[in-house]
């Protein structure tokens, strides 16, 4: 067995950088101290911990009830935190908080008003429970939906393929690298279930992300080799300064590392399967445009058109369409699922859009 030194260092950077400042005010600051040991080794421990729990209540009203853009901010980059343990060395210390009551507490109330921040914003593109429970009046609803587009949609890939430049391209490749390296943990962590059918179908795509097998080939290595190619360096840390691509991550994960929320990860999952191709095929035009040699360079992006077409389909009809005939009741958070994941995909543009200067 292999660590993943790459998460590993990733994590435990963000953790120790954190701690070793003079100044741990935020709540992200105050994680990443109580994270970076044992808490009998941190003389401030207790003292956080107590200026913590008295100020979560007065962050979540400024995320969630007043919007504010920073308080918004510093909750998804803790959230983005305390998933980062998941993938951190086994034998860091970061793991020993893995399972510790003060830091369920702190994950448990941010993700309930987070989520129920989310729930009440996607009511109205939620299908009836009588259609989420028809396998195929919920599988026309995925497809829908998946192929609504914002003006702000359209503006941000007609921007792309027409006219960004390579500094912005680069923006919009290095704003995409922090989920590549994530992705296939998070498919991988929608695989634990009784389907036969449905494990088969994630395991397929698993295969993909891994290059069948060949390391060279793999998804992560593609886009790394891409990276190179253009002369960008690899992210350590997300590039975001804002908390909607947070919010795009971090869902993958809060739906993944909740079995509660099962059928939310996999409907999560499957929307992008379904959109991605016809954004992919704008991406591509646009790198075409700007080099000459752009299917040399970024192969990662080429052979990602044909596979998520095919992945869509197949995410529908071994996915989706088998778990609503055994078990219709899940029908409905499949579509929870989805639906945040588009409403995840038009921030995460709007986002791009504000990069951009088209606002
Ligand atoms: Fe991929």
């Amino acid at each position: 067995m292999f660590l993943n030194t790459q998460a590993s260092s990733k994590s435990e950077k963000l953790i120790n950088q954190t701690s070793s400042d003079k100044n741990i005010s935020t709540l992200s600051q105050q994680v990443a101290y109580l994270l970076s040991d044992n808490h009998q080794a941190l003389p401030l421990s207790e003292t956080i911990l107590n200026d913590l729990y008295q100020e979560l209540p007065t962050i979540i009203y400024s995320a969630f009830q007043d919007e504010d853009k920073l308080a918004l901010l510093e909750i998804h980059k803790t959230l983005y935190t305390i998933y980062e343990i998941n993938f951190s060395h086994p034998l860091s210390p970061v793991c020993l908080h893995e399972h510790s009551s003060w830091l369920l507490r702190i994950r448990n109330q941010l993700e309930s008003a987070w989520l129920n921040y989310e729930i009440a914003r996607i009511q109205k593109q939620l299908p009836s429970y009588s259609e989420a429970e028809d396998p195929k009046l919920l599988r026309d609803w995925f497809i829908e939906q998946a192929l609504l587009e914002s003006k702000i949609d359209k503006n941000v890939l007609g921007f792309l393929k027409n006219q960004a430049s390579i500094e912005q391209f680069n923006i919009f490749i290095l704003s995409d690298a922090t989920l590549n390296y994530r992705f296939c943990d998070a498919l991988a962590l929608s695989l634990p279930y009784s389907s036969e059918k449905v494990k088969a179908e994630i395991s397929q795509n698993i295969w993909d992300e891994c290059g069948h097998g060949i390391a060279e080939k793999s998804h992560v290595r593609q886009f790394v080799r891409m990276l190179t190619e253009l002369g960008l360096q690899q992210p350590t840390y997300p590039i975001w300064q804002d908390w909607r691509p947070y919010a795009g991550h971090n869902i993958y994960f809060c739906f993944g590392l909740n079995r509660k929320h099962y059928f939310k990860a996999i409907g999560n999952l499957a929307m992008p399967e379904i959109f991605d191709s016809s954004r992919n095929r704008k991406v591509v035009a646009g790198l075409e445009r700007l080099y000459s040699d752009a299917r040399v360079k970024c192969e990662y992006f080429y052979n990602h058109l044909e596979a998520d077409e095919k992945h869509g389909l197949d995410w529908l009809n071994n996915v989706i369409t088998p778990i609503v005939e055994a078990q219709p009741e899940a029908g409905i958070e499949l579509a929870i699922g989805g639906a945040i994941r588009m409403e995840a995909m038009r921030r995460y543009n709007e986002y791009l859009a504000d990069r951009f200067g088209l606002l």
